[in-house]
């Protein structure tokens, strides 16, 4: 794992952006794996500034996010496919066609097969971004996630509703299932880049990166891929004990 510690909030988006942009530009016809989450949003606003100043082209970019709520009306405002849509997609000249999210309609077994066969034929992806639950999660792979989950539904803990329950206008509207890349997809990936700001994540980040990997937080995975940058702030970095600060 590459770990950058970075000043603030500010910084570690400057830093996501500055590599995420220079990954599109380089690879034009990239698959790229999306978050959500307050984490990426203020990227996720220097990649759209970019895509105007800078003339950053997503024509031929594709994208698959990372999991979506159960349960909720396809048009919610507080579904995953809106989030990406009022702070990233319709800013960028990406192609609709071109943007995955997984379905949750119909059927959730044939989905969760699905998700993972339109992964494989795009040709798997080549940078993801994650977030990191206060838990340890990443995408909604919950602690006791065994490593060799695929694409699934996880029912999501009780700090997990807590955690994103602020997120919701009513908090009890929250679902309490999703559909989840699993950490095998995520593993897959050929790069990651996983975020973390504020204090509220020191315990998972410390957890992530010096703990022996293990399903009691998912996100040790991560030490057993070899492409792997983890830019974090000084509080989400202030419980590391190695010398890293
Ligand atoms: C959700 C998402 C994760 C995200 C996490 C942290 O649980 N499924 O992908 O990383 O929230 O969210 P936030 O960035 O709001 O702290």
């Amino acid at each position: 794992m590459e770990i950058i510690i970075v000043k603030d909030y500010e910084q570690m988006s400057q830093h996501a952006a500055t590599l995420i942009n220079q990954f599109v530009q380089d690879n034009p016809y990239a698959t790229l794996g999306l978050a959500t989450g307050h984490t990426p949003e203020r990227t996720y606003k220097l990649l759209i500034e970019a895509h105007h100043d800078l003339h950053i082209d997503w024509t031929n970019i594709t994208t698959f996010n990372l999991d979506e709520y159960i349960g909720l009306n396809p048009n919610s405002p507080h579904s995953y496919r809106a989030y990406m849509q009022e702070k990233l997609f319709k800013h960028l000249n990406i192609k609709p066609q071109n943007i995955h999210l997984p379905s949750i309609t119909g059927d959730m077994a044939q989905n969760v097969i699905n998700y993972e066969k339109s992964i494989t034929n795009a040709g798997g992806i080549n940078l993801q971004l994650l977030g990191i639950g206060q838990n340890g999660h990443i995408a909604f792979n919950e602690p006791g996630t065994d490593f060799e989950t695929t694409t699934h539904v996880a029912n999501l803990t009780p700090m997990t509703l807590s955690a994103n329950n602020r997120y919701f206008k009513t908090p009890t509207d929250m679902p309490s299932k999703a559909i989840t890349m699993g950490l095998k997809t995520i593993m897959q990936a050929q790069a990651i880049i996983l975020l973390a700001s504020g204090q509220d994540k020191a315990t998972a980040v410390q957890q992530m990166i010096e703990n022996e990997p293990s399903a009691k937080v998912p996100a040790s995975i991560l030490q057993n891929h070899n492409r792997v940058t983890v830019i974090v702030d000084q509080q989400a970095a202030s419980k590391l004990k190695q010398v890293l600060r």
